[in-house]
């Protein structure tokens, strides 16, 4: 979704604000512009497509000063064109970088029109500029200005803004939407994640919600939502500026999959003392949040609701604690029956997904306690949460999301088993799963290894426009989720169905074309499987099955097995999942698709 950065400093901003807007790229946009302050003047930039077309707009006509802000936009109001890319300008005063959706501009531009004001653009962020422009010359200073716009906004946002008198400022605000600020030495700056600014500072400030903050070259000034002044900790990026980068490999994507030895490591690495889970490292207060515990609901959105549907399999089968999963979109908008003890559990890589937020905030009052698994330190709902645990996958660019999932389950895992002590799961079946996530790491380093394997697989999907994945048990959303890989990069239509469904309607779209990828790891489904994958073959379908034992699973006519190292079971929906994101992946870069950034995809979903 839309990325924001500023900067105010004694150099040149531009291109700072240019690499920072490239690396807010994974986010998903599809216009890009930029705004500098050249010591006199407001001057902008902006391009429809790719930042490389600003950047290329850049080098013939530049833009000299040391205060700007720039913006990738993700259109909601008005299509991606020129007119409508931020930053948005009111006259040549003001300008606006937004990201979010301003709910009642209908009303506020028909207003403004009323006073005169003349709109360039469809969308609805250009009303700020012109409320600010409004508040400015009625006498307001610009923090007065943000100040009294915010209040007159509905909705969700975060916001960098210039004023042309204003010589070196940025005032920022944020509502619903992220904004973190970068404190340098003699130049700050905002953005909408750490990512954008690592190659010029690694301390940031938060924004909290409803905080309104005016930085300059030497200050950073912040209120807080009741208009008070406020102290905001810095705290320093753990992961290094390399972290964010490609690392030689082609594709972000494939990076991300290659890093899930290590990553699934760090996870659970640091947090086992003695072969049993340490549950401090969801907080203080988790032992007596947990001790209360009597049931779990599980939101969450896109990817991390695939890793709460196995987590749920987990909760109930290990731990025998009742639990229910459900996306957020869903779940925010339904009158729901929340009963006593319950802990919600709110899974997201970005920590800033405006449903699975909203859904947090709309039941705060009703449950026992929070707890959020997310992969960014300090996002929103870490710090409304009232316990957490970091996956510690590091940054995650490839917008399709694999090592984020992969160590969420793992971080289920853990969670499962903390609360599953007060349950049914005894300190053996503990011992035992503690034993076998040693054993994951190297897993996933021999499922990586069929990698040519599974290219020479892909070849018989880059034609299709079809496909079904089936699995049975936790192996069902790994099916779902192995589909929503396949769909989101290669846009080849794919869907996924718990395989004793299969008769109950999508065998009837079985035939040559249609083919179908089962995980059949070697568990107490896998005869009940088999017996789904017996009614596909007879349709003439053409199954790509990932088999724990080539002996169980044979290869035939039209039937393409490849055998998966053997595991144990609970570490089978981690495992079986690499080798779908590595199908995806080869099929998408045969189809020749923008593998880290799809169509019409956003990695951080900031509104609704
Ligand atoms: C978007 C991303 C997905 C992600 C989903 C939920 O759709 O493209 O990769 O799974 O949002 O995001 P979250 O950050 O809450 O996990």
């Amino acid at each position: 979704m839309c990325g924001i950065v500023g900067a105010t400093a004694e150099r040149s901003v531009a291109g700072i604000l240019l690499e920072g807007l490239k690396r807010l790229e994974y986010r998903g946009y599809d216009s890009a512009g930029m705004a500098v302050w050249d010591g006199a003047s407001i001057n902008r930039l902006r391009r429809a497509g790719k930042v490389q077309a600003l950047g290329d707009a850049l080098d013939e006509l530049g833009l000299p000063g040391s205060t700007g802000i720039a913006h990738t936009r993700w259109a909601t109001h008005g299509k991606p064109v020129e007119h409508n890319a931020h930053p948005h300008m009111s006259g040549n005063q003001v300008a606006v970088v937004h990201n979010g959706i301003i709910e009642n501009f209908e009303r506020l531009k028909s207003d403004l029109k009323e006073h005169g004001y003349v709109f360039t653009s469809d969308t609805d962020t250009e009303v700020i500029a012109h409320l600010l422009d409004r508040s400015v010359k009625s006498g307001s200073d610009l923090v007065a200005a943000v100040k009294q716009t915010v209040g007159s906004l509905e909705g969700a946002f975060a916001l960098g803004v210039m004023h042309q008198s204003n010589s070196g400022e940025i005032v920022a605000a944020r509502k619903g939407s992220p904004l973190v600020i970068g404190v340098g030495i003699g130049e700050n700056f905002i953005a909408s994640d750490q990512l954008a600014l690592l190659p010029v500072t690694d301390r940031f400030i938060f924004l909290e919600e409803g905080d309104i903050a005016h930085l300059t070259r030497e200050e950073i000034v912040i209120w807080d939502k009741s208009g008070q002044l406020v102290e905001r900790p810095i705290s320093r990026y753990e992961h290094g500026v390399t972290a964010a980068d490609k690392g030689g490999f082609k594709h972000y994507m494939l990076k991300e999959i290659y890093e899930q030895p290590a990553v699934t490591l760090a996870a659970f690495e640091g947090r086992i003392n003695d072969g049993l889970v340490d549950e401090s490292v969801f907080g203080e207060q988790a032992t007596a949040i947990f001790d209360q515990v009597k049931q779990i609901q599980i939101i969450a959105c896109g990817t991390s609701y695939h890793a709460g549907m196995i987590a749920k399999y987990w909760m109930e089968s290990l731990a025998g604690i009742p639990c229910h999963v459900e996306v957020a979109s869903e779940y925010r908008y339904r009158s729901v029956v929340i009963q006593e003890g319950t802990l919600f559990v709110s899974i997201s890589q970005s920590g800033e997904t405006a449903d699975t937020l909203a859904a947090l905030r709309d039941v705060q009052d009703q449950i026992l306690a929070s707890l959020t698994i997310c992969n960014v330190p300090g996002s929103s709902l870490v710090r409304e949460s009232d316990l957490n645990l970091m996956t510690k996958a590091g940054p995650e660019i490839g917008v399709a999301s694999t090592k984020a999932f992969t160590t969420q389950l793992v971080a289920l895992l853990l969670t499962t088993i903390v609360l599953g002590r007060r349950f049914k799961l005894t300190e053996d079946k503990e011992r035992e799963i503690v034993l076998a996530l040693a054993e994951l790491p190297s897993l996933i380093e021999r499922s990586i290894a069929m990698d040519g394997a599974i290219e020479s697989m892909s070849q018989s999907f880059a034609e299709k426009h079809h496909s079904l994945f089936l699995g049975r048990g936790t192996l069902y959303p790994v099916a779902m989720e192995g589909a929503l890989k396949l769909k989101e990069i290669s846009y080849i239509h794919a869907e996924a169905y718990p395989a004793g469904e299969l008769k109950h309607g999508p065998l009837a779209l079985v035939d040559k074309d249609m083919p179908v990828v089962a995980v059949a790891p070697q568990n107490d489904m896998l005869d009940k499987l088999k017996a789904n994958l017996q009614e596909v073959s007879a349709r003439g379908g053409e199954l790509f099955i990932f088999a724990g034992s080539t002996q169980d699973v044979q290869p035939g006519e039209g039937i393409h097995v490849l055998g998966m190292p053997s595991m144990p079971q609970i570490l089978e929906p981690i495992v079986y999942t690499i080798p779908l994101q590595l199908l995806s992946y080869h099929v998408a870069v045969l189809k020749g698709t923008d593998v880290d950034q799809p169509r019409n995809l956003a990695k951080s979903v900031t509104v609704e």
